[in-house]
């Protein structure tokens, strides 16, 4: 395997942050070398110098999303952190008993899909028994996950946190080991790549609900001052953003009232 030389993984490391306002750091080294060096065969190059001069002169950008969709942590599962979507359901149904009928919710680093399709699952059965106009807007960085999102397959094993019912209600089986959304899952599900480093972001909004969870901790404070400040932005009157358990706005500038540890409320 070739050698991946700090001068070019140094080089590498400037570029990702540039584009998509991830810190690789010295740690990294090793995990880029690997999971490169399939793309370097892909494309038939012999070693990592050549790369680089790939990726510098292609102006198409098509390279810089293959780079991130190789280096990207895209980690998920159905109904990771339970008590955000139990919170998402107490508020869909106190806005429904206030008289609302219209909801946008904003998944905001979708990766393979099991939050946004959990999100559908959830805010359906909130609003179970009203006729609603439910929009979820999913987006994430990499082209990878976001065709995942759109297939909208699992295997049985990524299953596991759905339950019975919901499985029966909102899945089909297609094979074996293999389940599909259904069309009533998919409905009010739109896919879209969107660079959370590129602002102002083309939504209008504005958003009841924005989940932006387990992706600003890969940022920087200048990086996730940014996401904030247009989730800020994005947001309706009281309207809640909710980040990762993991994460905080601790020392970024904002307005959101911490109402629960990981879950903010727009403030004016
Ligand atoms: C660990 S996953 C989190 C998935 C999901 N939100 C959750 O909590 O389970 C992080 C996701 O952030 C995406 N991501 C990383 N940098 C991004 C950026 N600059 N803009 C948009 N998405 C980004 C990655 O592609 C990845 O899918």
């Amino acid at each position: 395997m070739a050698t991946l030389s700090r001068k070019v993984y140094e080089e590498i490391c400037q570029i990702v942050y540039e584009q998509c306002g991830i810190n690789l750091g010295e740690k990294k080294h090793a995990l880029v070398h690997g999971r490169l060096g399939k793309r370097l065969r892909a494309l038939g190059l012999q070693c990592y110098e050549d790369y680089l001069e790939f990726l510098l002169e292609d102006e198409s950008g098509d390279e810089i999303v293959q780079l991130l969709d190789v280096i990207s942590t895209n980690h998920t599962h159905f109904f990771r952190e339970p008590t955000h979507f139990e919170f998402l359901q107490e508020v869909l149904q106190k806005k429904l008993k206030a008289g609302n009928r219209k909801f946008r919710i904003w998944c905001a680093a979708a990766s393979s899909g099991e939050e946004p399709y959990t999100l559908s699952m959830v805010a359906q059965e909130a609003c179970l028994g009203y006729e609603v106009d439910l929009r979820i807007l999913a987006t994430d960085i990499s082209t990878k996950v976001l065709r995942q999102c759109l297939k909208g397959e699992y295997e049985e094993q990524k299953m596991a946190g759905i339950s019975a019912d919901l499985r029966k209600k909102w899945w089909k089986k297609i094979g074996d080991d293999l389940w599909s959304a259904k069309a009533s899952l998919r409905k009010p599900l739109t896919f879209t790549r969107l660079n959370l480093m590129e602002s102002p972001y083309p939504m209008s909004g504005p958003f009841d609900v924005v989940f932006c969870r387990n992706v600003m901790i890969y940022f920087d404070i200048h990086g996730r001052q940014k996401v904030i400040s247009e989730a800020q932005r994005l947001l309706g009157t009281n309207d809640i953003l909710i980040v990762g358990h993991s994460e905080s706005l601790n020392g970024i500038n904002h307005d959101f009232k911490m109402i629960k540890p990981s879950v903010y409320q727009r403030n004016y």
